[in-house]
């Protein structure tokens, strides 16, 4: 069934708010309230595993119903949990989803700040790694560490570089075979590079702007830039060791009906390593093609972790 994905990265309790529009500041709003899993990490975790791969789940949580949460669910997954406990209470994220889906969303990070590069010394973490993914809600050090230790062990290494606010740290560009950012997320990483884009006309530049742009940002790995309702673009610097035909290209959003796209971009992740790891003979597209469809579907159902689909699902809305 091919190697196992690793995931180090954040877990968070999401309460989350519904109302007609954002907050504004000094505005007191009512709406619908709910609570459940979240986390960046966590939420490409659990996509990774209901996406058909064996997978592990590196992070760091409290000692509180938070962790309790994280570990009743990631039992029920199938999902090889491997937390520290820190003196923090468990990470949160507050968000706020207007009308139109949009959302604004504070982090208190908690324990996902305790994750530093000693995370990743449990050897068996590292069993059959194919693919190691990790974001940027915990510190810089584990995605340092955690890469270092994919390249020891072969696997591939993919990126997502989110949330914007966060910086690369410039040692992890070298360490990345795959990055996986947004529109937001690309812009704001081309800006520390000195190159200044628009995050909201990045789906709308032609392919040879923005292949060039993936380029200057990872110049000799794969920059996948999702794109929302436009899909996603993906562009190589070496095609042929993805098994695939083209350099750059893009890939058509899934037909669905969103109503709650929080952890659409977790959902893409994690399908994507899970395919990567599974089956990994397959031309990139087919990876991306199945991915994309799997975040699309992960929209139609509200929360993240919890929204995850299953591979069959996918199979079963749109083929194999
Ligand atoms: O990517 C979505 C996630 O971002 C939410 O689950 C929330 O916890 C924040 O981390
Ligand atoms: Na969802």
């Amino acid at each position: 069934m091919g190697g196992r994905v690793v995931v180090v990265g954040s877990f968070n309790v999401d309460h989350v708010w519904s109302a007609a529009s954002l907050p504004l500041p000094g505005q007191t709003l009512s709406g619908a309230y709910r609570s459940g899993p979240g986390g960046k990490g966590f939420n490409q975790a659990i996509a990774a595993v209901r996406a058909g791969a064996e997978t592990a789940f590196v992070c760091a949580l409290g000692d509180d119903d938070g962790a309790r949460l994280a570990r009743t669910l990631a039992q029920a997954d199938g999902l090889h949990l491997h937390a520290l406990t820190a003196a923090a209470p468990t990470g949160t994220a507050g968000i706020f989803v207007d009308a139109e889906g949009r959302n604004s969303i504070v982090i208190g990070p908690g324990a996902n700040a305790a994750l530093g590069a000693d995370c990743v010394s449990d050897a068996s973490v590292w069993n059959e790694v194919a693919v190691t993914v990790t974001q940027l809600e915990t510190p810089a050090e584990a995605a340092l560490a955690a890469f270092a230790q994919a390249r020891a062990h072969a696997a591939l290494t993919l990126l997502n570089p989110a949330p914007a606010n966060a910086r690369v740290p410039q040692a992890l560009w070298p360490l990345t075979d795959l990055a996986t950012p947004n529109e937001t997320e690309f812009a704001a990483q081309l800006a520390a590079l000195g190159v200044e884009v628009d995050a909201a006309a990045v789906a709308t530049l032609d392919d040879d702007t923005l292949h060039a742009l993936c380029r200057r940002l990872l110049p000799h790995g794969t920059v996948v830039v999702t794109l929302g309702a436009a899909g996603v673009f993906v562009s190589h610097a070496d095609p042929r060791r993805y098994a695939d035909e083209a350099g750059a290209y893009r890939l058509a959003a899934a037909p669905v009906s969103a109503v709650d796209t929080t952890g659409a971009g977790d959902a893409f992740n994690g399908a994507l390593a899970a395919s990567l790891a599974r089956v990994p003979a397959r031309p990139l597209r087919e990876h991306a093609l199945f991915a994309v469809r799997y975040a699309g579907l992960s929209t139609e159902r509200a929360g993240a972790a919890a929204a995850m689909p299953r591979a069959d699902d996918v199979v079963a809305r749109f083929g194999a």
